[in-house]
């Protein structure tokens, strides 16, 4: 079966054709990167209306670099939660477009069930059970991942997302938007040991996560020690990096040993980041363990995995009516 993917839940405008789930036929993602950075973060009201003005644009050239034509298409699978909720709006509101038209069955897909899917495009025999970590911009959380459609969710942020502290960080160091790639650019000329910032440790012992501490603590670093040249900066970006992938890989391997599952998903835009990838490697090549992690392109927001995910809840016999909406916080377990 042919799918289409829509993906418009945040900053990425974003159209895909798989087939069977996993073969990758186009992924096209229109960045809003230029749109937002001057403001130094998301401005739904600005994204929205972005996503309004190229999402056709985007489904054509999307449709026309896998050689296909609407009538190809088996489904159209389409975010329909978490996010903005104007963003959401115009992709469910194109794909039901569609779906109407052509007669074509539609799917709505959980955004953070398509970061998980992602791992599907590269490592097709990747099987379940898995834990999966999903570190984005929105959202950090740890899933027991049993089967098909079928989360828990065993541990959760509690307060920022780990992407929203690299974004927050990188703007306290002047480092611009996105900040995760740019924290990444510049701890690779730092010295992650030069300052301790403090990582929290739950009192209860659940495998939660907490970012706010360590970003209040790199504020504090910066007003009392600035201004920073650039060796500085560099050394508090490779600080800041260095707590936040101990923190992730320690609760990640901390849960997978404890569930005795020796499979590890890690997905969502921080997962593009190389110090995570290679500490979450070690770990899990250590204790003999299978990590999946998918290519940077496909770890940040994209349509692929949506249209894969979606593919196999197709597959299944789920059918969305025209009824679907976005849900801006929608779980996923
Ligand atoms: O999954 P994603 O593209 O969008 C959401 O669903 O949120 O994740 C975006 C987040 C942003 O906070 C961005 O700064 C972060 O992922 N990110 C990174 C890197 N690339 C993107 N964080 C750390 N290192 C990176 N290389
Ligand atoms: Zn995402």
């Amino acid at each position: 079966m042919i799918v289409l993917g829509v993906e418009t839940s945040c900053d990425e405008t974003a159209a895909a054709v798989v087939d069977g789930g996993r073969k990758v036929l186009s992924s096209v993602v229109a960045s809003q990167d230029a749109i937002h950075a001057p403001y130094g973060g998301v401005v739904p009201e600005l994204a929205s209306r972005q996503h309004l003005a190229v999402i056709l644009p985007v489904i054509r050239s999307a449709l026309s670099r896998a050689g296909i034509g609407l009538g190809d298409l088996g489904g159209i699978a389409v975010t329909h939660g978490p996010g903005l909720v104007g963003s959401l709006l115009v992709g469910c509101s194109v794909a039901k477009s569609i779906a109407y038209v052509r007669g074509t069955p539609l799917v709505g897909v959980n955004h953070l069930e398509g970061h998980i899917y992602a791992a599907f495009l590269e490592h097709p025999a990747l099987v379940f059970p898995f834990v999966a970590l999903v570190v984005s911009g929105g959202h950090t959380a740890l899933y027991l991942a049993r089967g098909a459609g079928q989360y828990e969710r065993i541990g959760q942020t509690r307060d920022d997302a780990a992407g929203e502290a690299f974004d927050k960080v990188a703007k306290l160091l002047g480092l611009g938007y996105p900040g995760g790639p740019n924290i990444e650019r510049v701890a690779r000329h730092g010295n992650a040991r030069a300052i301790l910032f403090p990582t929290a440790q739950m009192s209860d012992g659940a495998p939660d996560f907490s970012f706010s501490g360590i970003k209040t603590a790199v504020s504090l670093h910066v007003r009392r020690n600035g201004p920073l040249d650039e060796g500085q900066v560099a050394d508090v970006a490779a600080s800041f990096q260095g707590r936040v992938v101990m923190a992730l890989v320690r609760k990640t391997v901390r849960a997978a040993s404890r569930l005795s599952v020796p499979r590890v998903v890690l997905t969502g835009g921080v997962a593009a980041n190389g110090a995570l990838r290679e500490a979450l490697a070690r770990e899990c090549a250590e204790r003999g363990w299978e990590l999946s992690v998918p290519s940077r392109a496909l770890c940040t927001d994209n349509a692929a995995m949506i249209a894969a995910a979606g593919h196999d809840r197709l597959v299944a016999g789920e059918r969305a009516s025209l009824e679907l909406n976005a849900v801006p916080d929608l779980a996923l377990a």
